[in-house]
């Protein structure tokens, strides 16, 4: 069963833009806010060379990374095809404007680099 943990309110992320929450261990989470007030989290590591995906521009439910212009699923991870590759997607429950994580997710979800969605075979710095 989900431990959810709250965050922020749904107002402290900027609309079409992100929050990262600090995480005790592993790399941080990125949290956007699409122009119809959805909330989507994903690790802040983009799928390809590691771009910080918080720092993006968000569209519809997409972020496109600041480095290259990937295009990545805010509900999946995935990248737009033809790119490939993916980055941990994290659970989300807004309730009466409250965004809750996962607390188990948020501990254990891609601690480890190496499963950051590259499974260590692209060149980005880790
Ligand atoms: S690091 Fe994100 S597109 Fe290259």
């Amino acid at each position: 069963m989900s431990e959810w943990k709250a965050i922020c309110q749904v107002s402290d992320i900027p609309t079409l833009g992100a929050r990262r929450v600090q995480r005790a261990a592993g790399p941080q989470v990125a949290l956007f806010r699409t122009a119809d007030d959805r909330v989507f989290a994903l690790l802040d590591r983009c799928p390809h060379k590691a771009g910080q995906l918080s720092q993006g521009l968000v569209h519809g439910t997409a972020v496109t990374c600041p480095l290259h212009g990937w295009n990545i699923a805010l509900d999946t991870g995935r990248a737009h095809a033809p790119d490939e590759g993916a980055t941990p997607a994290f659970s989300v429950k807004v309730d009466n404007g409250t965004v809750y994580l996962d607390n188990q997710e948020l501990t254990s979800l891609a601690i480890d680099p190496v499963d950051s969605g590259c499974g260590g075979a692209c060149v980005c710095s880790h």
